[in-house]
């Protein structure tokens, strides 16, 4: 034993006991791996939860945002440039935030770096309504994050009907490529994304191309400092710093679901009905609100009389609530912590410790780890972050809400855009009182526990007829899972020339009347093009190009696929020719 302390001592060994016990301290303190953490994710039991579940698929009769504006729009716009494009048209006040992350701490980090950063996009505009439709609310209910490596985008919007947001993926997404829009496996976002809703850095955002560093790394590996995708370079620490809020004001929308649900109860539709009337109060003098007014005090009694009891308590032993054990804090409504703490990637390589961890710390090498949201196997032999700084390690409560609170006042006026306040206080005179009594005169079943919804407040209070186009699935296409394969061309061969030039539109579109190309077998797809004689005239270019159907003609003129086949010079014909003679003509028979 001596001899080797002496020679450990004797070679300067000191640093080799510092580099293990560091060893041993990054093993120890790195989280469980993320398909352990998917398994036992830790849902609280609560009265909200039988309302608002968890599962996989939007519920029933109800889909995401994002689903409908782009059955709305009829195709998924390509490139992503102007997917966003979209979002701005749609939302023309403000432009979404876009920042470029090279190294983060995603699901896809490994698929990204300086030269493929990761693209993040939040639509930070609501449109404007009018007297016959309610204008899109979008701001921090749309989020996206792009890695053109990986070919995927990660989308996350709110669902209005259901109260929650949905998680979803568009796979195989790349030029010429038929992309695949599906709900993707909850409860693996959720390791991470743990109030089911979005999550960002803190403060100074070092990931983030907000940073000079950042940007100037991904400048040198670009080779230029031309936009990427058209989110600029370089962008001022302002569009970080807006693009946090934001997922603080998403993640807020689900704290607020569980104070109206778990607050009020099962019964209290009294609370529910108060807290609508205060949130207008509010709204009307944000900023001389007074909170402790006479209105302000009864939805205390009344959360006081319905909010959980104890619950803080039976919850205990779990980690992420030891902080609340201190306060003695014993029942509440739980505020997920969406901040995640800043991790510096170019500074974590500096200094002393910075070069001690890079001996012992692998680098992630680039097209390292899950290639698409799937592959978890792959993600797992990524090397660890400390745990403070993973995503997956379970975040105390950002806050606990209690019945002396009124968050969920603050909570249910941010549902309502300014546009929204602005017509509700014109149409009432201006006159806060009214806005208050017709909230009182409303029926009680009004007040049933059910998601809260924007909607159906502007309809009570401006009138039923007023429409909304986002909610409306009648004309949608059902909801895809992800991990469903792809369609295999094996029996039919006819169908190849569909799918390089149709199914990225017709397979898995959102809307209903768009995906005639839908089928779970070869056979099935093939009998719904048979039965869409619609296509006949669609491919007839010889026919109709230069005539008042041409806009009808298939592929679109302004689509990839338009392109692509355009190149094809004299073939193109063929193409069109052996695809329209798959559909049998009107009198062939
Ligand atoms: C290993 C942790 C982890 C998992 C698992 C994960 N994410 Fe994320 N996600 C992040 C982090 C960290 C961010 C914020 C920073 C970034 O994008 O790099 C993020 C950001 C996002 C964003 C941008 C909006 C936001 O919250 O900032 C979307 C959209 C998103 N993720 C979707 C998903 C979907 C869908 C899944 C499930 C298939 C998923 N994520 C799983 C870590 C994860
Ligand atoms: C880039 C997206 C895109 C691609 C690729 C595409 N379509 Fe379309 N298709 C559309 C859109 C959008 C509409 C709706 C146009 C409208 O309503 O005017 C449409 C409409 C149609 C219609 C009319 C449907 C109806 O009920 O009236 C037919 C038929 C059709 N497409 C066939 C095809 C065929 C065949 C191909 C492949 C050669 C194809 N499309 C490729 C986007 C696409």
């Amino acid at each position: 034993m001596n001899k080797i302390k002496n020679l450990i001592i004797k070679r300067g060994g000191w640093i080799f006991i510092l580099l293990f016990i560091v060893i041993i301290f990054i093993n120890f303190n790195s989280t469980p791996p993320i398909r352990e953490l998917a398994k036992n994710t830790v849902t609280v039991k609560s009265f909200s939860t039988t309302i608002i579940p968890e599962t996989d698929l939007p519920p029933e009769g109800t889909r995401s945002l994002f689903d409908h504006i782009i059955a709305q729009n009829g195709v998924l716009p390509y490139p992503y440039e102007k997917l966003v494009n979209l979002i701005q048209a749609l939302g023309p006040e403000t432009e979404p935030i876009g920042l470029l992350i090279p190294h983060g701490r995603s699901l896809l980090k490994g698929q990204a770096d300086n030269s493929h950063p990761r693209i993040v996009s939040v639509a930070d505009s609501d449109a404007v309504g009018n007297d016959v439709s309610i204008g899109l609310a979008m701001r921090g209910r749309l989020f996206l994050g792009f890695v053109e490596n990986a070919s995927e985008i990660e989308v996350l919007s709110y669902n209005e009907v259901a109260g929650r947001f949905e998680f979803q993926l568009v796979q195989n997404y790349c030029e010429g490529c038929v992309p695949r829009i599906v709900y993707a496996r909850r409860a693996i976002c959720t390791t991470c994304h743990q109030g089911a809703a979005p999550i960002f850095s803190q403060r100074p955002w070092n990931e983030t191309n907000g940073q000079i560093a950042t940007a100037g790394a991904i400048i040198a590996a670009r080779g230029n400092s031309d936009s990427y995708h058209e989110v600029p370079v370089s962008r001022p620490l302002s569009h970080s710093e807006r693009y946090d809020q934001l997922t603080d004001i998403g993640n807020f929308f689900i704290a607020t679901q569980r104070v109206w649900l778990d607050g009020c109860g099962e019964i209290g539709n009294d609370c529910r009905r108060e807290m609508l009337a205060l949130a207008f109060e509010y709204l009307d003098n944000a900023g001389n609100f007074n909170i402790n007014s006479e209105n302000t005090n009864k939805i205390r009694v009344l959360q006081e009389k319905y909010f959980p009891k104890n619950n803080i308590q039976s919850l205990e032993g779990k980690t992420s609530l030891a902080p609340f054990a201190l306060t003695g804090i014993s029942s509440g409504i739980i505020v997920s912590e969406s901040d995640l703490l800043n991790r510096d990637p170019i500074g974590e390589k500096l200094g002393i410790l910075g070069s001690i961890r890079s001996l012992i710390t692998r680098e992630i090498k680039f097209g390292e780890g899950a290639k698409d949201n799937e592959d978890l196997s792959e993600f797992e032999k990524l090397p660890a972050l400390r745990r403070e700084l993973d995503p997956l390690d379970i975040r105390a409560p950002k806050k606990i809400i209690t019945s002396k609170d009124i968050d969920g006042v603050y909570g249910v006026a941010s549902f309502f855009t300014d546009y929204d306040f602005k017509s509700i206080y014109k149409y009432y005179g201006y006159n806060i009182k009214a806005v208050r009594s017709k909230i009182y005169s409303l029926p009680n079943e009004f007040f049933n526990p059910k998601p809260f919804s924007r909607v159906n407040v502007l309809k009570a209070l401006l009138g039923n007829t007023l429409e909304y186009s986002y909610i409306d699935t009648s004309e949608m296409s059902p909801a895809i899972a992800s991990g469903i394969p792809p369609l295999e061309i094996k029996e039919f061969p006819e169908l190849h020339l569909y799918s390089e030039n149709c199914f990225a539109c017709h397979r898995g579109n959102p809307a209903k009347k768009l995906n005639f190309m839908a089928g779970n077998t070869e056979k099935e797809v093939l009998e719904n093009i048979k039965a869409k004689k619609e296509i006949r005239d669609a491919l007839d270019w010889e026919r109709y190009e230069g005539t008042e159907k041409a806009n009808k003609l298939m592929p679109p003129r302004d689509s990839t696929q338009y392109e692509i086949l355009q190149k094809k010079g004299e073939e193109k014909d063929k193409i069109l020719k052996s695809m329209r003679e798959v559909v049998p003509g009107l009198f062939e028979f």
